[in-house]
């Protein structure tokens, strides 16, 4: 049997080799670890956190639009070259865009003309579409003089006048149905706008924070039906909170005619015409930030919530608390620091919004808040919240 013996020399040569090759091959792996980290922090580096900050008073000639939401929603964010030309200003037409805020009763109009007129004042270059009962442009006579219809129609000039929207009044999304009732108006009678291509739609009552990032998304989205924000980070059910769409007549036949089948909200309709998620407004376009943020949230902050931070990173804010009527309305005080955040920061932003509410209602629409008597329930009895939800027992 062959061995093959070796002197020291050659062992220690032999041995030395090994060593070379080791500690090359460990310097190999070492900048392989480092090269592939570098990469990841890279990576996490180009990858937008937030949208951008708020842009104070910036001219907006043309448009400053914030390419990070330069993507379509509703899918992957595809490269389209198209958007290039965009972002140069040329192709998009600005008039066929629009922002649709829906008044179906008297006490929901200052919210919606005060939302547009947050539009005017960040100086979105959309059109701004006030849509209201027809039935508010009859003609009264001097002895059936309606204090609330003095104020709807103070409040439709003013929207005109002063932030430049455009008025359209509503039929009743059901033929023959009482034309005073709330119900008998519709989210889905966006659909009939069919001169716009795309429309955002916005629950009030809230408090808009970053014009821009909803400018981009109105900008450069491709037309859909439907492009809902989903009820829940599980993506499982449309919500009303925030939505863009493509008006078109055959949407609208179609949700009118199911409307006309039998009553249901409007959060109904939209989740029996359009399913997630192809309906929901992709997660792409909601890493970037809080695109719509329910005020009730601010109540879960923890440790390190940083207000600064949160103004910078959210667009919409909905003021939403299952607990109160609304911003709209005057609250106890006691029963309002009930329901205070136990976190510092996130307490002074919660303080911040409703106040700040309350005085854009009054600089916008000249109003006070609502008194409000609270409801008096049966017990077992619920309510139905805004976004048409049944809401808990109170
Ligand atoms: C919040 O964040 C901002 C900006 O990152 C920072 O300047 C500020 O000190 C932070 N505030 C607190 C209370 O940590």
């Amino acid at each position: 049997m062959g061995r093959l013996l070796l002197t020291s020399g050659q062992v220690s040569v032999v041995l030395s080799a090994s060593i070379v090759f080791l500690f090359t091959f460990a310097l190999f792996l070492s900048g392989y670890v480092l090269q592939q980290r570098t990469v990841h922090s890279l990576q996490a580096a180009i990858k937008p956190r937030l949208p951008k900050p708020l842009p104070v008073a910036k001219p907006i000639q043309p448009p400053t639009l914030d390419v990070k939401w330069a993507r379509p929603m509703g899918g992957r964010p595809a490269v389209d070259e198209s958007i290039d030309q965009m972002i140069a200003g040329q192709t998009l037409d600005w008039s066929r865009l629009g922002y649709g805020q829906v008044v179906r009763e008297h006490v929901e109009l200052c919210s919606a003309v005060m939302l547009l007129a947050d539009l005017h004042k960040m100086k979105s270059p959309a059109k701004k579409l006030l849509l209201f009962p027809k039935s508010w442009l009859k003609e009264t006579t001097e002895d059936e003089w309606d204090p609330q219809m003095t104020t709807a129609r103070r409040l439709l000039r003013t929207a005109v006048r002063r932030y430049g929207v455009t008025l359209i009044p509503l039929e009743t999304i059901v033929d023959e149905v009482d034309e005073s009732l709330p119900s008998s108006y519709s989210l889905a009678s966006l659909y009939s706008l069919t001169n716009y291509e795309r429309i955002i739609y916005l629950q009030g009552p809230g408090v808009l924070l970053d014009a821009s990032a909803l400018d981009s998304l109105l900008a450069f989205s491709k037309s859909e039906p439907m492009a809902a924000f989903p009820a829940t980070p599980e993506r499982k059910d449309l919500s009303t909170s925030l939505f863009l769409i493509h008006p078109s007549m055959d949407t609208f036949r179609e949700l009118k005619e199911l409307r006309a089948s039998r009553p249901m909200s409007d959060l109904d309709l939209f989740r029996k015409t359009f399913t997630p998620p192809e309906s929901l407004i992709s997660e792409w376009s909601l890493t970037m930030g809080n695109v719509v943020y329910k005020s009730q949230n601010l109540r879960n902050a923890i440790d390190g919530f940083n207000a600064t931070v949160f103004q910078q990173a959210t667009t919409y804010v909905q003021l939403s608390d299952p607990e109160l009527p609304g911003p709209e309305y005057e609250v106890p005080y006691y029963e309002r620091v009930a329901l205070h955040p136990r976190n510092d920061e996130a307490r002074e932003a919660w303080k911040n919004l409703y106040e700040g509410f309350r005085q854009r209602r009054m600089e916008v629409c000249g109003l006070d808040l609502e008194t409000w008597t609270k409801p008096v329930l049966l017990s077992g009895s619920a309510v139905e919240t805004r976004d048409g939800e049944q809401a808990a027992e109170l």
